[in-house]
């Protein structure tokens, strides 16, 4: 029976969806024909040498040509919009180059990655100013699954998102390589980056469109395409989503209520496909689905639908028919064992617009706000105290280690939540209980995702320390990241 399950809805508690917001902007449709979808170019290594690969992310300036007419000023990574994917594989040493291009200070987040802060990690300790370059090194330590980078410089992320900086980061390894899923990039396995934007005579102005509860833009863009279309040439199709909006939360299902499997969720594999009509990701977040369109035949066409409105097409070509079923086990999620004998960690997020805090606290970055022993693993009980009625849902985000979902409110957690995560939308009135787990020593930010309330405070840090080893952390303060002493 459980092998037929389907769900069809969305998990998260109705009333505090971001459309009952009195900001909320809804998605209109553009007047304005179909476009072939956007896949970013998977970017390429500078030099590989034997297990030691090298790459160059240059943040830039562009122009794009999103909608008729004028084309419109644009941020991105190796692109003119977005950025270039970048695929790592488990074991494998990075030297990466990291070069800012853009008239402002940035740095280059690995949301998703397992690696030291609070520099390698990229956040506001990690700034590259204008003109200037970055080599960070690490070592892939972590199974497949699909990441991004993105800017994290305070307090201008959310605006350097909406101008366009943001990647997919595809990671991959040898056990997730043996599962039956589409692997062919471009082809049969492509990011679907969720982005929503308002344009004024083509151009973005973000301080036009600022929301201090988050910034929502009237189009929906996917992969930095308006009323996209994807030319379906397999049987099977596996989508990498990723929630790349500064607030949005996207309701996800298609307009024949075609039904799709979800293999993986921000760490990666889940340890049982699920299946859906109905997909809810909150900031951040991330989903791998395989859609199956053996019951479509050339011609047809299958619309992606985010609440009521059309975001992109898929079109289904000639496909060599494919057999293959998913297995009902996918992977075993070696849950580490909870450390006995230490408290529950109680985080809380609260209030909304200028408001919003984090612990009762504004983010300092001179602060560190608790300190975890590496190895521990350790229950958080991660609380929104917003009204259930009329509050809304913080996506909160950990950097430096992926975590398991334990609970909602002493409830199972969401069918879709039993595999590794970084970001879990917490309900209004909801403790949501995780268990964390670092691995390797530094500094690192844990926040709401809704990258305004990220911008505003809504944040804070962590060490995570080896009692073996003391570390010594220069931790710049935001005057210090903004305007460098000697530069
Ligand atoms: Cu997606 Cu602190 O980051
Ligand atoms: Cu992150
Ligand atoms: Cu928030």
């Amino acid at each position: 029976m459980s092998e037929t399950k389907v769900y069809n809805n969305y998990f998260f508690d109705e009333p505090v969806f971001d459309l009952h917001d009195g900001g909320y902007v809804p998605l209109e449709k553009v007047d304005m024909p179909d476009h072939p979808l956007n896949i970013p170019a998977a970017l390429k290594p500078d030099k590989v040498e034997g297990n030691d690969v090298y790459y160059t992310i240059t943040a830039q300036e562009g122009e794009t040509q999103i909608l008729p007419g004028a084309k419109t000023k644009t941020w991105g990574y190796n692109a003119s919009l977005l950025g270039q994917t970048i695929v790592l594989k488990q074991g494998v040493h990075y030297h990466v180059h990291l070069v800012n291009k853009l008239p402002e200070v940035t740095t280059f987040h690995w949301h998703g990655l397992n690696v030291t802060g609070p520099i390698v990690d990229g956040g506001p300790h990690a700034p590259v100013y204008p003109g200037g370059s970055r080599d960070i090194d690490f070592t892939l330590d972590q199974p497949a699954q699909t990441d991004w980078i993105h800017p994290h410089p305070c307090p201008n992320t959310a605006r350097q998102v909406w101008n366009g900086l943001a990647a997919a980061v595809v990671v991959t390894d040898d056990e997730e390589a043996k599962l039956p899923f589409p692997r062919n990039y471009g082809v049969d396995d492509i990011p679907i980056i969720l982005q929503d934007r308002s344009y004024h005579d083509n151009q973005l102005d973000y301080k036009k469109d600022y929301d201090i509860d988050g910034t929502l833009g009237k189009y929906a863009l996917v992969n930095g395409t308006i009323n996209g279309v994807f030319d379906v040439t397999t049987q099977r199709v596996r989508l990498r989503i990723l929630n790349g909006s500064d607030r949005r939360e996207w309701r996800l299902h298609f307009d024949d209520d075609h039904g799709f499997t979800q293999i993986a969720s921000d760490g990666g594999t889940l340890p049982e496909p699920v299946r859906l009509t109905k997909l809810m990701l909150t900031c951040a977040e991330r989903a791998e689905v395989i859609l199956d369109f053996g019951d479509k035949k050339p011609g047809d066409v299958v619309t992606l639908m985010s609440d009521d409105m059309p975001i992109m097409k898929f079109k289904i070509g000639q496909y060599v028919p494919d057999d293959v079923k998913l297995p009902e086990h996918l992977t075993t999620i070696d849950a580490p064992e909870v450390t006995p004998g230490l408290p529950v960690t109680r985080t809380v997020m609260s209030g909304m617009d200028d408001q919003v805090r984090l612990d009762g606290k504004l983010f300092d970055m001179q602060r560190i706000d608790r300190r975890q022993k590496i190895g521990d693993t350790v229950l958080w009980d991660v609380v929104n105290t917003n009204d259930m009625d009329g509050g809304m849902i913080h996506p909160f985000h950990m950097h430096g280690c992926q975590f398991l979902v334990i609970s909602r409110n002493g409830k199972e957690p969401y069918p879709n939540e039993h595999g590794w995560k970084d970001t879990v939308g917490v309900n209004a009135g909801e403790t949501v209980r995780i268990a964390v787990q670092f691995t390797k020593f530094g500094v690192y930010m844990y926040h709401c995702h809704i990258l305004e309330h990220e911008d505003t405070g809504m944040m804070a840090q962590i060490e995570a320390y080896d009692p073996n080893h003391e570390h010594k952390y220069h931790l710049l303060s935001m005057d210090e990241m903004n305007h460098p002493k000697n530069k």
